[in-house]
């Protein structure tokens, strides 16, 4: 285990120093960007503090992960002998969620979650530009949403247990090629639109 708080520089260089020990000179093949925030906040009580902290958590921090890990992930896919892209060989993949898509607005604006779902989307679309500009270096990048899981963000309320919604991720990873990146599955394996 090694700590990394993600919206710290020093905290995430000092992370991948020491996982980079940890390899002891193979590259990364797999970074989750997980952690997240989230506040239940509507457009009447959103202030821009909040806006900004939700933005640092949920989009800069994964972008800072992704740009401090790419060497490591750079020298997977360099020595990997599997041909496209793969999770297996070099991947980002960004927890995202249904919150943050647009076209789903319509459908899950009962729950407003304005700083959650604008920096979630925002999200999305730093998952798309690591697409783009990684897929020269053999890195496929996908955005996940995990599902409504009862967790302290999900709550006990929520429908999946975390066990259903790891193991639903754990199987969809292996099934994204060259073709599924850039782009936003479900745990159970559907794609949500951006
Ligand atoms: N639960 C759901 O229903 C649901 C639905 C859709 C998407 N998601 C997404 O799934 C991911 C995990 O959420 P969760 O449900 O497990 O939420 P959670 O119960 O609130 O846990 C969030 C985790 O993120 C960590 N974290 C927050 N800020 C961090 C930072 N700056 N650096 C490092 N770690 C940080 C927290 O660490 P500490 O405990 O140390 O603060 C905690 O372990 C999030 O990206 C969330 O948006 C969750």
């Amino acid at each position: 285990m090694v700590k990394l708080d993600a919206v710290n520089p020093a905290s995430i260089e000092e992370a991948t120093r020491r996982v980079e020990e940890q390899l002891d000179g193979s590259g990364l093949n797999l970074v989750i960007n997980n952690a997240g925030i989230f506040s239940d906040v509507s457009l009447a009580t959103v202030d821009s503090e909040e806006m900004l902290g939700a933005y640092k958590t949920n989009v800069v921090g994964p972008m800072l992960v992704g740009q401090a890990f790419l060497p490591l992930l750079k020298k997977a896919a360099q020595g990997s002998s599997q041909k496209g892209l793969s999770c297996s060989k070099a991947a980002i993949v960004n927890i995202s969620t249904v919150l943050g898509s647009i076209e789903r607005v319509p459908e899950t604006f009962s729950n407003p979650a304005i700083s959650y779902r604008c920096s979630k989307a925002a999200l999305n679309m730093l998952t798309q530009c690591q697409a783009l500009s990684y897929a020269e270096d053999g890195i496929l990048c996908a955005a996940v949403h995990p599902g409504w899981v009862q967790t302290d963000m999900g709550t006990q309320e929520a429908d999946l247990p975390v066990d259903e919604s790891v193991r639903g991720i754990l199987t969809v990873l292996p099934t994204l090629s060259e073709k599924h990146s850039g782009s936003f599955w479900s745990w159970a394996g559907k794609t949500i639109p951006w």
